[in-house]
């Protein structure tokens, strides 16, 4: 099962759905037919083509989920022809393509059906190794408790007890605690449910107990039906001012006797998602839809996202090299992916915020690379957030999001984009 976001659907969505279905069917084609021995004896065109597949049925995938099954196509075939040919064994091979080989080493992950997570090992043994920085705190699993968030008409009664815990706890260990409507996503187990009420249990940096977010999927005002998600991200300081980044959902369920239960997610079969590909920066800011947070609960959103910002380069401790996805959006600072407008464009308003990879890099708040997900890219930059520190308008905002997908994806031989130049080993020079 997917964690979706919210889509809508209209006539673009479908347009590029149609044509992405027409090009990626020759590309991956083109790139299945070629034996080993035409990848030995030319690899640049067999790396160009499978490039070129790759790139675009991804810009599919991120336009309009219909894209992803041919996204996932053109893995695999690549995948298989890395496989059976073993280029990852050939030297010569592995130094000129070693960007390409990396980017299909992390991708191919979640194709595996033991990684639902995308980690480089088994869902089980992630889940084994990491389950003391996951657990939820056991005053969130009394039984009052779960009784008060299980409904959305109770949830004053939920904050009332959280109250009560923080009475008894130092002030540097107090919960800071909110509910709002996310304008992201609904819950794995309901892609129509949008209230939370999100929990942050501070951590002790000095005897390295996670930072644990702990976030509670509620139901609709009135509905009937109980919302069963409940998700945990933990912050741990790394080395070298890097931040361990751990998640974990799990399942509430909900007995005839009026008993509710807790258990992991995927313990219980019910599968689970691919947290890094939205969670580029490990733990994510809040946004919520406007007016859905109380007025006397906008103190603790600004606490959260400011407390969200003392954990710089997010990383996935040994479970997952995120360079190896590569630079970003709005990575500008290669002397191969500068100067790609128009002068009036580059000293526009839109062109000078072009740079998101200043702050959206390895070590700060983590590249914005494929996978990513275009409803949190859209939202931050059309909903006013991004990019920091710029008063943009609305159609500078539309006309700065629509440069910057295109930046990224572009597959012109001659003005390759992002990640397109990455993948051929041209931004090397400057790593
Ligand atoms: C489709 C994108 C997407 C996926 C996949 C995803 N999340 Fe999130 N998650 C979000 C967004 C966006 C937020 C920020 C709140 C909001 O806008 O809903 C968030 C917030 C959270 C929060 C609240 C703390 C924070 O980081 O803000 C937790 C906990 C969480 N996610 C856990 C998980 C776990 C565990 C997984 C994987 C099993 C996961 N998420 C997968 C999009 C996603
Ligand atoms: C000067 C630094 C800076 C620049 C430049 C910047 N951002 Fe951000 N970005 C931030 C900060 C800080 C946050 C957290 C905001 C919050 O608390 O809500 C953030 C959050 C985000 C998020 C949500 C978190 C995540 O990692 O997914 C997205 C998406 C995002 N920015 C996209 C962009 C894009 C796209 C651009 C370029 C157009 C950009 N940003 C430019 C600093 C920056």
């Amino acid at each position: 099962m997917r964690r979706l976001c919210s889509l809508s659907s209209g006539f673009n969505a479908r347009r590029s759905a149609a044509a992405i279905l027409a090009c990626c069917l020759t590309s991956v084609s083109q790139v299945s037919a070629a034996t080993c021995k035409q990848i030995e004896t030319r690899p640049d065109e067999w790396i160009r083509t499978s490039v070129d597949a790759l790139v675009r049925t991804a810009r599919g995938a991120y336009e309009d989920d219909r894209g992803q099954k041919a996204y996932e196509r053109t893995v695999d075939t690549i995948v298989a022809a890395i496989g059976r040919c073993r280029l990852d064994r050939d030297e010569g091979f592995r130094s000129r393509y070693r960007e390409f080989l990396d980017y299909l080493s992390v991708v191919s992950l979640d194709r595996e059906p033991d990684h639902e997570l995308g980690f480089n090992v088994p869902d089980k043994q992630y889940f084994a190794e990491t389950s003391r920085y996951v657990a939820i705190p056991e005053f969130l699993l009394t039984p009052q408790f779960l009784r008060s968030v299980s409904r959305f008409e109770k949830l004053k009664e939920a904050k009332l007890l959280l109250r009560q815990l923080n009475a008894q706890r130092a002030p540097s260990d107090r919960l800071t605690f909110f509910s709002y409507e996310s304008r992201h996503l609904g819950t794995p187990d309901n892609d129509n449910s949008f209230w939370r009420l999100l929990i942050v249990v501070p951590g002790n940096q000095a005897q390295q107990l996670p930072e644990k977010w702990v976030q509670f999927g509620i139901s609709d005002p009135r509905a009937r039906a109980h919302v069963r998600n409940v998700s945990v991200v933990s912050a741990v300081p790394g080395p070298d001012g890097t931040t361990n980044v751990y998640f974990k959902d799990y399942f509430r369920t909900y007995r005839r006797d009026g008993s509710i239960t807790v258990k992991g997610r995927w313990e219980l079969g019910e599968g689970d998602d691919n947290c890094v590909q939205c969670h580029k920066s490990g733990v994510l800011p809040i946004f919520p839809v406007n007016g859905s947070v109380s007025a006397d609960e906008e103190t603790a959103v600004l606490a959260v996202n400011q407390r969200f910002l003392t954990y710089s380069a997010p990383r996935f401790d040994r479970y997952l090299d995120a360079t190896k996805f590569g630079p970003g959006l709005g990575s500008t600072d290669w002397p191969e992916l500068e100067r790609r407008y128009a002068p009036d464009f580059d000293n526009s308003v839109v062109g000078k915020s072009i740079g998101c990879a200043l702050c959206h890099q390895p070590n700060r708040l983590g590249s914005l690379n494929w996978p990513m997900d275009r409803k949190i890219i859209s939202s931050f930059i059309k909903g006013g957030k991004m990019p920091l520190g710029y008063d943009l308008q609305t159609f500078e905002r539309a006309e700065l999001y629509r440069k910057l997908i295109q930046d990224y994806f572009a597959i012109d031989d001659s003005k390759p984009g992002v990640l397109k130049a990455w993948l051929l080993g041209r931004l090397r020079q400057h790593a």
